[in-house]
């Protein structure tokens, strides 16, 4: 029996196919895989939530997305097999309580637990950033979504009560611990977001055009990564008026996430929620990926005693908001921001007040 948790991003959004940074933490939500090896070289996979199985020849898992569940499991296998690793045939039933389609990355615990599950079964032993560029590759290929690599390798790498500051080019990372007395809390706009709906792909596209324009100033940068904000100040005002914000959000949030890691090291709350407010700000305005729920539901908790900070996180589009709330504020937050979030849209919130968990791991309980 293997799992992986879902994630929550704490600051640091859209940077990490910008070879940036990003804050996120594992939650304590998993997907399981229970798995036993076959010999017929067949991949067979059941969904306790979906109540559904489906069958591959792991020697030819079929191309491309088919917009079924399994395309993340197929995807994980074929891209093993395409590496040389000699992954084995397996039964694999998965159970899993991640929201789905909630932007906690449901998707990545599935990747990630099927990985490990696969692999754990076959005595490979691989590296977590292996198991995450495998996941990651998958979600390209089958699930059609360029993402980048944030969600795979939180996945694999979290720590319990910690967040990890993550610098998506090198993979170097530290984990931050959570000062007592504040909690992770998590509300749900109930709507979905729809990342491979095609308008995240094209903010990579954007982000890509904008160095290219750059580049014709700043030879030597190979992503928004390595342009300062003094820099694109210089170099930026004959650009695309749209370009030109998607760039500034990239490189403005990838100074706030330095700094906030400073302010969560330092126990400054106040600084890291005022952090917070501004990624939320850039990513509606800059980047244009927020929704009117998103930015209802930022509002509203904002206003409630207690809160040091709260954003949209994820992708964008719909799905979560993260808060950063004392833990004796709890139970009004949750009372008020559900009320009046009803009141105003008319949807019932679903809030998780969450602790950060460890990374994937094998969870056999073996017999005494
Ligand atoms: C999705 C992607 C991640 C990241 C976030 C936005 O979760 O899977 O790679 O880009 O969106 O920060």
């Amino acid at each position: 029996m293997f799992s992986a948790p879902g994630r929550v991003n704490l600051i640091g959004e859209h940077t990490d196919y910008n070879d940036g940074f990003v804050m996120p933490a594992a939650l304590a939500f998993f997907t399981y895989a229970a798995a036993a090896s076959r010999s017929d070289g067949k991949l067979f996979v059941y969904s306790v939530d979906f109540d559904e199985a489906r069958e591959f020849e792991l020697k030819g898992t079929g191309p491309g997305p088919t917009g079924n569940w399994s395309d993340y499991v197929r995807g994980v296998a074929s891209v093993m097999r395409s590496k040389g690793l000699p992954i084995g045939g397996a039964n694999l039933v998965i159970k899993g309580d991640v929201p789905i389609g909630a932007g906690l990355s449901s998707s990545a615990a599935l990747e990630v637990a099927s990985a490990t599950a696969l692999l754990g079964i076959s005595n490979i032993q691989l590296d977590g950033r292996e198991i995450a560029a495998i996941c990651q590759r998958a979600e390209h290929d089958y699930a059609g979504t360029k993402c980048g690599i944030m969600d795979q390798f939180i996945s694999c790498f979290g720590k319990a009560n910690h967040a990890l500051l993550l610098d998506c080019r090198s993979l170097d990372f530290e984990p931050v611990k959570f000062p007592e007395g504040v909690r992770i809390v998590i509300c749900n706009t109930m709507v979905k977001h729809e990342l491979a709906a095609g308008e995240y792909n094209r903010r990579r596209a954007e982000c890509e055009a904008g160095v290219r324009h750059l580049q014709r100033f700043l030879p030597d940068i190979r992503a928004l990564r390595d342009v300062s904000e003094s820099q694109f100040a210089s170099y930026s005002s004959d650009m695309a008026g749209f370009i030109r914000r998607r760039c500034r959000h990239v490189i403005s949030e990838n100074a706030r996430v330095l700094e906030a890691a400073d302010a969560l090291r330092s126990d400054n709350l106040k600084r890291f929620g005022e952090l917070m407010a501004e990624s939320h700000v850039s990513l509606r305005n800059d980047y244009e990926v927020s929704c009117d729920e998103l930015d209802l539901m930022v509002e509203l908790a904002s206003r409630c005693p207690g809160t040091y900070g709260a954003r949209m996180t994820g992708g964008g589009f719909g799905g979560c908001t993260v808060n950063l709330v004392e833990a004796d504020a709890v139970e009004d937050f949750k009372t008020t921001v559900a009320g009046k979030y009803k009141q105003r849209s008319g949807l019932q919130p679903d809030i998780y007040v969450c602790t950060a968990a460890d990374g994937a791991r094998e969870i056999t309980v073996q017999a005494l």
